[in-house]
Order: structure tokens, then sequence, then C-alpha cells
């Protein structure tokens, strides 16, 4: 939550910054701000909304032209979006900016002291805390980045900081502690960004920075210590996507090509996994076959979509490997005081890999003695790195707020996990595995033949905007599917989602159904276990009988369902396991759709943020 920028080099500051704002909007855009330092001085300017009021407000008032400079677009915590919580927040005197991330807990026992001491505070933020208190260690240290040391021991919570003052004007401060932040290393000049994004188009050289370590900024290098001021291992690493990967490539929306590269994100998660001989190997999988073979219980760790996507991982594992296998919403699990061992493994799943939910989750399993396995799409970020091992995710990044193109890879890293763990127990003989692997070769092309026939869907979208509710019902790996489903069209569509196990229908929520109420079914495949196919047939006929507009979603060939579906909506044939790698897909195109024909905002829905960095 909240994207950071800093800037040192030859370049102007106000343009650099501003790119990469753009490119971290979709982090929060609750407000927008940037400083640069000019003319022996600090000019800022803030603006509440998104970034356009702030470029507006600079081409009506621009700001002097600098080579150093920071910025910042905000997901609020602390006070409202209004354009004195925006940051960068400043001192009395003017001299020193700071933009944060994160939230600074004991921001109202320093407030307090500062006021005592004379310092005027002008927003409801936590973060103007910081500058008064910058600018007070600075005038001791005159050394921004010993200043912000000082700082940093004195502050709780989570936080990134960057900070600019103008009696250093060649430097810029960052500070981590629980949030991201990334050095960008150029040619004369450097940068800081809570994601590569924001500086790809300058360099693709990356550096690290560790928990609790202050990084210096200057044109001709970096210089990383710890908030003790103990110099710090850096560890520097190639960004190995390009600039136009974070474009929109003609698209309308970062959402749909990225629904549009699911086919590519799929095939490219599965590439290399297989050895020659065959078997699965998986490279970043460091955990030791022989502990492995110990686990006597997995527990997923995840939120949102990532938590769907565990939902269903549960049934490949427990199918493929006996193993008993709890799912667990990240912000649940660690108060509840779970049974933990060192014979169990806790598989996270992040596509930010900056989750705090489920980075706390994942503390707190390895305080147990549990060794932690994390799914994650974003190479170098804090959830891979605090794991014992990782399977990354080649989705490539995914800008849009609603996850897509991640989901259906953090599936098939899943399905890989449970047979790799299959494979080192001996629970799956190796000619099953590779009839699976060569199933989930197939899933990119069927992705495809999905969104080549999506027209309908997207017909259908647009005919229920003026709805109020949607429900969605699913059995088996169907019920996450339709979790699923409900989420996207929440989050996008500010309807009234929900999904529900078709079984439980007739326990409460069947009192919903009304007279030409959409509900969209997942139908399981009837060549599984046809038991659950007639089931959730029969719960079609039940909810149409009581008025429901069915949408059906059924595999190609399954002529049972013709009967009873208002719409139809078919799939390729897939095994069930591996079904909702297809059966998802629709159900994107359908909320992407009924966003945009209700006129909301598809990359960057309301209240929410990309990363969610904050408890
Ligand atoms: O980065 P993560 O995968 O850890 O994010 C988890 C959730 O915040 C995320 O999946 C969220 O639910 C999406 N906006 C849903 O589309």
């Amino acid at each position: 939550m909240c994207g950071i920028v800093g800037y040192v080099g030859s370049q102007s500051a106000l343009e650099v910054v501003l790119a990469g704002l753009r490119r971290l909007e979709y982090r929060g855009y609750d407000s927008a701000g940037i400083a640069v330092l000019a003319d022996g001085g600090l000019a800022a300017a803030r603006k509440a909304g998104k970034l356009v009021n702030l470029e507006k407000e600079l081409a009506a008032r621009p700001l002097p032209t600098g080579t150093t400079g920071i910025g910042h677009t905000r997901w609020a915590t602390h006070g409202g979006p209004t354009d004195a919580n925006a940051h960068p927040h400043l001192d009395n005197a003017g001299r020193v900016a700071v933009v944060h991330n994160g939230i600074i807990e004991n921001f109202a026992v320093l407030r307090a002291e500062l006021a005592e001491r004379g310092h005027e505070l002008f927003s409801e933020t936590d973060t103007e805390v910081v500058a008064h208190l910058l600018a007070e260690e600075f005038s001791v240290t005159a050394d921004l980045a010993e200043a912000m040391r000082l700082v940093c021991r004195r502050l709780e919570g989570a936080f990134t900081l960057v900070a600019a003052h103008a009696d250093e004007p060649d430097v810029v401060v960052g500070a981590r502690r629980n949030s991201p932040l990334v050095v960008g290393v150029g040619e004369g000049e450097a940068f800081l960004a809570s994601d590569v994004a924001a500086f790809i188009a300058h360099t693709r050289s990356a550096i690290e920075l560790g928990q609790d370590q202050v990084v210096e900024l200057r044109r001709d290098g970096v210089t990383v210590t710890g908030f003790d001021g103990s110099p710090a291992d850096v560890r520097s690493y190639h960004v190995d996507w390009d600039a136009s990967a974070a474009e929109k490539g003609g698209y309308d929306y970062f959402m749909l090509k990225e629904i549009a590269e699911q086919p590519k994100a799929v095939a490219d998660t599965l590439l290399g996994r297989i050895d020659a001989s065959g078997a699965l190997s998986l490279d970043e999988v460091r955990i030791p076959a022989s502990e492995l073979r110990e686990v006597d219980k997995v527990v997923i760790v995840a939120c949102g979509t990532a938590f769907h996507a565990g939902l269903i991982a549960k049934y490949a594992i427990e199918h493929w490997t006996r193993i008993p296998c709890e799912v667990e919403l990240a912000s649940e699990f660690r108060y509840r005081d779970p049974i933990l061992d060192s014979r169990s493994l806790v598989i996270a799943i992040s596509q930010s890999g900056e989750t705090m939910d489920t980075l706390m989750a994942l503390r707190h399993a390895r305080e147990q003695g549990s060794k932690v396995l994390a799914i994650c799409n974003t190479n170098g970020s804090t959830i891979p790195r605090e794991s014992d091992a990782v399977l990354y995710t080649h989705a490539g990044p995914e800008v849009a707020v609603a996850s897509t193109k991640a989901f259906l890879t953090q599936l098939v890293a899943c399905y890989l996990v449970a047979l790799y763990l299959g494979q080192v127990r001996g629970t799956k003989w190796g000619d099953e595995i590779r009839a699976v692997i060569r199933d989930l070769a197939q899933i990119s092309g069927a992705v495809e033949r999905v969104l080549e026939t999506m027209g309908p869907v997207r017909e259908l979208a647009r005919s229920l905007a003026h709805k109020d509710t949607v429900l969605f019902l699913g059995r088996h790996v169907g019920y996450p599917v339709a979790l699923e489903g409900a989420l996207k069209l929440k989050e996008l569509a500010y309807m009234h989602a929900e999904g529900f196990a078709a079984g439980e229908l007739k326990h409460g929520p069947i009192a919903l159904i009304e007279e030409d109420l959409p509900v969209v079914v997942v139908v399981p495949s009837p060549r599984g276990r046809s038991v659950l196919h007639d089931k959730i047939v029969s719960n079609i006929q039940e909810i149409r009988a009581r008025g429901a507009r069915t949408i059906v979603i059924a595999e190609e060939g399954d002529e049972t369902v013709v009967p009873y579906a208002d719409h139809l909506v078919r799939i390729p044939v897939t095994p069930v396991l591996l079904s909702p790698l297809v059966a998802t897909v629709p159900l994107q195109v359908f909320a992407c759709e009924l966003a945009t024909a209700r006129g909301n905002e598809v990359d960057q829905p309301r209240n929410l943020a990309k990363s969610v960095t904050v408890e």
C-alpha cells in the first residue's frame, strides 16, 4: 500500500518521480505528492485524489527544476484522503520532506512530545512526526542518513520512509522495516521505490534492502547500513522483465491485458520444472526431500484471491499425497494459536510477496519450528526472502488490483508442489505425475479457447449492469471458484456478490433467491464423480424453480444442464482437479465487463490497493 519513489541523478527529478508514481499508482490512489530539492531549498506539491490531480496542480503551479526528489501515491490509513494528509510531509522550517508507507504505531506519543517541544503539526497522519524528528536530529548531526537511523530506532510499527533535506541537495535517504523498498542503481543516478516498476525504464540493476536497514543514495553510489549504523551486506540482482511488461500494450485496462496473458503465464510457470529423466524438479524448493517425507500436515496461509488458490490446492494435495491439508486466512492464522511443529509444512501464497497478514503468518509458523514454502510472483520480495523455500510463479508483473493471471499461476504452482510432495513421498508414480504434467501443459491452450469465446459473457455482463446482487454456486473445486467469482464482482463492480457451496444452499442462502436473480453455477465435470454432477444439476433446478436466472458454466458436451440453463457458458474438457484453471476465466471476464458497464475504474477499484502492507 502506498507507492514511494526517490531519485538522485542528473535528469529532472520531477519527471523521473512522476513517471515512477504513474507506475506505482496501483498501490494506492487516495492522494499524491512530490518534493524536489532546487536552488538551495525544497519545493513540494500535494493533492488529494488520483495522480492526475497532482499533475494538474503542477501544470498550474510548476515546481523549480531539480535533480533530487521524492514522491508518494497514498492509500490512506491515518487521516482521510485530503490535501493536508497527502505526502510528502515537511518540518516547520520546510527543509526536510518525508514520504511513508506503513503504520507508525507509537506516533501519538511522539506527536505529543513534539508538540511539547513547540512543533506545529498540521495533518492527521502518523507520518508527519517523522519529518519533525528528522529535522531535530539533522540539526545536531547535519547528516540525513544518521538522522534517519536515529529516528528509526524510536519508531514502532511497519514503515518504509524516504526523505530529502535541502541542506544535502544530492542525497536521498530511505529506511525499511516490514514494508517494501528496492534500490535501483543506474549510471550516475540512483532510485528508490516500493517496486522495481518505478525505475525499470532507467535501470534493471537492483538491490534488495533488508529489514531495519537505511540506505543513502548519491549519484555515485549507495551506502546501506543497519539502523545501528553497522555496514550491511548488499544483495544485488538483475530485473529480468522489461518496461513494456508494465505497460497496457494497447488494452484499455491492465486487467484486460492480464486476463489475455493467462495462457502464456500458465505455460511459463510450467517451464523448466521437469528434468531430463521426466521427474519434477523444483529448483527453488530447498527443503530436503528427507524433511518433506516427514511432513504430517500441510497448512496453507494466504489472503483474498491467493486464499482461494489455497482452497483449491487442498483438494490436489490431499488427493495426491494423502497428507491432511488446512487452509487458513492469513489474517486469522496466528490469533487462533494454530498447532504447528517441525513436521508441519506451511505454504504461504502471495502474488506481491509483501502482504503483511501473510508475512506475519509465516513468521509465526517459523517461530513454531515449521518449514515455510512460499509461492510468489515477485522476485526478491519479503515473503520468499523470509521463507525456507520458494516456488516462483512466472506471471510477469500484475498491475491491476484485481488478481487474474497471478491466480492461475498460483494454481499451477500449487499443483506442482502437490505433485512434488507425491513424488518425494512415493504416493504418486512417475507415470502418474507425467500424466498430470501433460494435462497441465494442455491448459494454456484451453484457456486460450475460453478467451476466444467470451463475446456472449461480455454481452450478458452488460445486460446485468443494473442488478444489485449476483450469487455464485459450486461444489468440490468449483466451490472456491464460486468464491473467487464473487470476490472479483465485489471488488470491481461494487455489487453484492456471494459464493456458496451449492449443497449449503438449502441450509439458508436459498432464501435469497427471488425472481430474476442472477445465479452463476460452476458445474463439475460429468466425467468426474457423477454424484457431484447430478447433485448440482438438482441444485440448479431448485433455484430455477424459485425464479433464479441461471448462468451455467459447464464442460463442452455436458448436455444434461442445457434444459436448466438460462445462459450457458462452455469450458473445455479438463481433468476435474485442474478445472478451476479454465472455469475461473469466464468469471474474470464477467466481472471486468460488468464493472466497465457500471462505469467503475477497473484497474483501481475504490478503497483498495494492490499490495496490502498493513495488517
Ligand atoms: O499479493 P497477495 O497475493 O498476497 O494479495 C492477496 C490479496 O490481497 C489479493 O489476492 C486480493 O484479494 C486481490 N485484489 C483480489 O483480486
